[in-house]
């Protein structure tokens, strides 16, 4: 395979919703606690999130002022990825689907350590697409932070997926929500393990499904488990 091995882990509620209140209610709290606890233990090189996802849990919001920094030049349109010397790279990260260049990191490095355990330390890689602000290069490279581009206004899944295999060296990434960025692997058919962590607990109307827009995909479920109340499955892509 010339991409890494994709393990979409999620909680969900019993309706199959991965967003809103009830992640944060006493009858979730179980279902959390359990999926970091499988979050540390399976074997990956890092996990991916999608820009809301990575701003909620991760950036807080924070924009830099980009006016601070220099441009890099995109000549005659060539889209150069910047990748530091992998010595000075950790071998886990954190790969943020951020089409636009919207995310405002102070470090390299996730900096959470009183935060949801498994993610402190990781290696922060932004994926962009040709839209991103060239200041917005600019301050990644000032930062030390690795980028791919990966399509002109939409990430491709597929180029992206590939460039962390051949350029970056991952052989298996979690792919962690929220429920947009995974209906975009889902539509690519780029996820082969879906790891759930189902609460029990019906969520609001409002409240985003596992996928956006999914198209209809086979799966087998190789594993299930009830733990305090809550059921945890593993299903595998039927090809
Ligand atoms: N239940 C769980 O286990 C779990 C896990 C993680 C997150 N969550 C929840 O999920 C919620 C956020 O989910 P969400 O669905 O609203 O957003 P999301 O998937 O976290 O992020 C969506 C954004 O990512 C960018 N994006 C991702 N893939 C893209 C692609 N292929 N092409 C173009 N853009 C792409 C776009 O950014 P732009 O908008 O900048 O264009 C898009 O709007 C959070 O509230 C969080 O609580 C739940």
């Amino acid at each position: 395979m010339n991409r890494p091995y994709i393990i979409c882990h999620m909680v969900t509620s019993i309706d199959g919703k991965v967003t809103g209140n009830f992640l944060s209610t006493p009858a979730c709290a179980e279902a959390c606690a359990i999926y970091y606890d499988i979050n540390r233990k399976l074997q990956s090189n890092g996990f991916i999130c999608g820009r809301v996802t990575m701003e909620g849990s991760f950036t807080g919001g924070y924009t830099p002022d980009l006016s601070q920094f220099t441009p890099v030049t995109r000549e005659n349109g060539t889209n150069k990825d910047f990748i530091p010397d992998k010595e000075h790279l950790t071998d886990f990260y954190a790969v943020a689907f951020d089409p636009k260049g919207k995310l405002g990191w102070k470090s390299n490095r996730i900096m959470d350590p009183d935060g949801d355990p498994g993610y402190d330390g990781a290696q922060i890689i932004e994926v962009l697409t040709e839209q991103v602000d060239d200041r917005y290069l600019g301050y990644l490279e000032s930062m030390g932070i690795p980028y791919l581009f990966a399509g002109k206004t939409e990430i491709d899944v597929s180029l992206a997926l590939r460039k962390l295999h051949t350029l970056v060296g991952c052989e298996t990434l979690l792919l962690e929500g929220g429920s947009i960025v995974n209906g975009y692997f889902q539509r690519a058919d780029a996820i082969d393990e879906l790891s759930l962590v189902i609460a029990p607990v019906i969520a609001d109307k409002d409240d985003k499904p596992l996928f956006t827009d999914s198209t209809a995909a086979d799966f087998e479920c190789i594993k299930t488990e009830f733990i305090n109340g809550n059921t945890v499955c593993r299903y595998k892509r039927k090809k």
